[in-house]
């Protein structure tokens, strides 16, 4: 039977309460998901007070405080914390970004902070990666060529080749485009999604790759490819500034152009 309500144990209750010490001088709340599914409890939104001055100008930089000061038990990713690793993404503020580049400054009221949205919860902030990680393997992101390099040296590209991969190589894999994408939401089983459909196009519009055209062939499918929908929020949403949405309008048009 359909069921139109939130099963109960998946509601998100009020949680625990943090205030801020008697000194604070520069007060902010940040309201936080919590959530461990060995717990058998339901998710819920703990509170913590933060003093903004002796703290970190970065959304990050506050989960750092909260989890050295407060709570040792947040739960989170993050490596490089300077956009690099692409392991900080969360929901904040309601958009995907990365903690690490988001000022708190940035932000208006309480700081609201959730995991990637649709994706199931290893904990807290971190998400299940596993599907989008095993979609990143199955498009085969390594060079592939029958044609051996010439001896001694590299494959060479000219100026205009290498200009192609500008806006495809910089992506980091943080999946804030493909877990923005309501297509994902609704087919992330079969739909590869927004930021898989880019690495796959870096490797199509590689001059050195020579397998292109089974790279077309293993995309050319409804599911796969057709799901996404021009709806952008993808491109809206990345936080080094690429567009998926372009790269994977390009796939579809090499796939329209060789059937002509
Ligand atoms: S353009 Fe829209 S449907 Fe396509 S990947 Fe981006 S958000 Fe998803
Ligand atoms: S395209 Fe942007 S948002 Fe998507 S995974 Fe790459 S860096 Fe992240
Ligand atoms: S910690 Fe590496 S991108 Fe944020």
């Amino acid at each position: 039977m359909v069921e139109f309500n939130l099963p109960a144990n998946s509601q998100v209750k009020e949680g625990n309460s943090f205030k801020a010490g008697a000194n604070a001088k520069k007060v902010r709340r940040f309201k936080i998901y919590r959530y461990d599914p060995d717990s058998g409890q339901n998710p819920r939104l703990d509170t913590f007070e933060i003093d903004l001055a002796s703290c970190g100008p970065m959304v990050l930089d506050a989960l750092i405080k909260i989890k050295n000061e407060i709570d040792s038990t947040l739960t989170f990713r993050r490596s490089c914390r300077e956009g690099i690793c692409g392991s900080c993404a969360m929901n904040i503020d309601g958009t995907n970004t990365l903690a690490c580049l988001k000022p708190i400054e940035d932000i208006k009221g309480d700081v609201k902070i959730y995991p990637l949205p649709h994706m199931p919860v290893v904990k807290d902030l971190v998400p299940d990666l596993s599907v989008p990680y095993a979609q990143y393997a199955s498009v085969e992101p390594w060079m592939q060529a029958d044609t051996r390099p010439p001896p001694g040296a590299e494959r060479k590209q000219s100026i205009a080749e290498r200009d192609k991969l500008d806006g495809l190589w910089e992506c980091i894999l943080c999946f804030c485009c493909q877990t923005s994408c309501p297509s994902y939401w609704w087919n992330g089983d079969r739909y590869l999604g927004s930021a898989v459909l880019l690495q796959a196009y870096r490797w199509i519009a590689d001059s050195r790759d020579e397998a292109t055209g089974k790279r077309l062939d293993a995309l050319e499918d409804p599911f796969k490819l057709y799901r996404c929908h021009t709806i952008l929020n993808c491109t809206r949403t990345c936080p080094k500034g690429l567009n998926p949405g372009s790269a994977i309008a390009d796939i579809k048009r090499l796939i329209a152009e060789r059937a002509v």
